[in-house]
């Protein structure tokens, strides 16, 4: 059996699992594919080094999965990390060319550091071993590999949207980063839309042929499939975490300090992608609009900081402190404190009891590849009593469920209006809604996203 090879910026050992908030979905994700074929998860150890050596070191988890790290020095961290993948290709990513840095010197270094890691993973890649590489910080490195002469199945998934052709034609040098990913046997997009624009750009601008049926798209002599695979959950896992002390602690903790009171719960990461401020906007709205259910509702904001470094990440945050103060400043009584906002993560035990306890999910990004706090508020309910999951439709995960609340995250007033619809919603509909989501939580979960990327992957000539 062939061996796995993961590379991705972002290398979760399994205790770190737990801090699920601050890691976004890809850590666990990569876990149980790792544990699935056996292999090595290569990446970045989130170390600076006064001089890169290109040692790598390894590291046994407790499930199993080898890591391998390497060290960055400050600058490659700040024009790689920092720069190029976190300040031009995310915000682009997620069609804020408002935010969208374009420094050349951010360019070279993500070059620079592709290159690096290119170096570093080749002599930990044996002959039958398929490399899937991950996300937007590596886009290059399938290209590098293939130049050091590796002769293997080589895939890349990406993680986060992809965008229309007018909003990417944005960056410089574009068609070189779009020549290079077309260096991969295989790229995964989380949906149809993602995948469409990205075949659009490649006919319209790089003149590629595309076959639109089968996926595949030549240039240059060169075959490459693109196919959309949406990401999952482990769902066994996430699902089991509701037998532990943790989860039913969690739960209590937060049903016996709301009271009688209805809790709404969101978990994003701390970033514009997600829609806080405009989620907060709807709240106010809410208050305004069904100023009769005022003593009716909490709502706790779960949001661990995230790249702070970034100037667009500390605005963010001024803004949401501003925001929260001023809702509660308006709203608050002496026994009463509508927004709960929390600056930390917790563990995915504590957030499986924290979902379970919340009979609202708020899930409001402008944009997200995907978005799987979605699926996990859905697993974390009780089948019972369900709560009711508000959406937005730019999520990816909103092709998937279409019976979750879906709303315009620009608009307060879709939010407000659909807050008070899960608060009114009868048992039986919020039943017959979650019986929908849940098969496909339960069915397209990471297990089955993994199965069918290597399938697919070990399937190309
Ligand atoms: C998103 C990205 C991941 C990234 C995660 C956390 O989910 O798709 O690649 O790891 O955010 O962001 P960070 O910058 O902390 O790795």
């Amino acid at each position: 059996m062939s061996r796995l090879v993961v590379i991705s910026n972002r290398v979760a050992v399994a205790k770190a699992r737990g801090a699920a908030g601050a890691q976004g979905g890809l850590a666990g994700a990569l876990n149980a594919a790792l544990k699935e074929n056996g292999g090595i998860w290569f990446g970045w150890s989130g170390q600076e080094c006064d001089e890169f050596s290109g040692q790598v070191s390894f590291q046994r988890s407790g499930d199993g999965v080898t890591t391998a790290t390497i060290d960055l020095e400050k600058h490659d961290i700040d024009e790689y990390y920092y720069g190029y993948a976190n300040s031009t290709l995310w915000p682009l990513f997620h069609f804020r060319i408002d935010l969208t840095e374009y420094e050349r010197e951010f360019g070279k270094g993500y070059e620079r550091v592709n290159e690096l890691f290119a170096q570093a993973a080749q002599p930990l890649i044996e002959e039958d071993d398929i490399v899937w590489v991950h996300d937007y910080h590596f886009m290059p490195l399938g290209e590098r590999l293939r130049s050091m002469g590796l002769k293997n199945k080589i895939g890349f998934f990406l993680h986060i949207p992809w965008p229309p052709t007018n909003l990417f034609v944005s960056l410089p040098y574009h068609e070189r980063l779009v020549r290079s990913l077309l260096h991969y046997d295989l790229i995964g997009f989380q949906n149809d839309t993602w995948l469409d624009s990205f075949l659009h750009y490649c006919r319209k601008e790089l003149g590629a042929e595309v076959d639109e049926a089968a996926g595949t798209i030549t240039l240059d002599g060169r075959t490459s499939l693109a196919k959309a695979y949406p990401i999952g959950i482990d769902y066994d896992y996430f699902t089991g975490l509701g037998d532990t002390g943790d989860a039913r602690q969690a739960e209590q903790r937060l049903i016996s300090s709301t009271r009688r009171r209805t809790a709404m719960i969101g978990v994003d990461r701390l970033d514009y992608s997600k829609g806080l401020p405009e989620r907060l906007d709807g709240i106010s709205r809410f208050f305004d609009n069904y100023p009769e259910h005022t003593r009716d509702l909490v709502f706790i904001q779960i949001a661990p900081p995230s790249r702070e470094d970034i100037g667009s990440y500390q605005q963010i945050r001024a803004v949401l402190e501003q925001k929260t103060g001023q809702i509660n400043g308006a709203r608050s009584e002496v026994d009463l404190v509508p927004v709960r906002y929390v600056n930390r993560g917790y563990s995915q035990a504590e957030l499986y009891g924290f979902y379970r306890g919340s009979k609202i999910g708020l899930v409001t990004p402008l944009r997200d590849g995907m978005n799987l706090v979605a699926k996990e508020y859905i697993a974390a309910q009780d089948p019972e009593d369900p709560g009711v999951l508000i959406l937005s439709r730019f999520a990816g995960a909103a092709q998937q469920m279409p019976d979750a609340l879906l709303i315009n995250p620009h608009s307060p007033d879709d939010i407000a209006y659909n807050i008070k619809l899960a608060l009114d919603m009868p048992l039986e509909e919020r039943k017959a809604r979650y019986e929908k989501l849940i098969g496909t939580v339960r069915d397209d979960n990471v297990l089955v996203w993994t199965e069918n990327f290597i399938a697919d992957l070990k399937a190309r000539d």
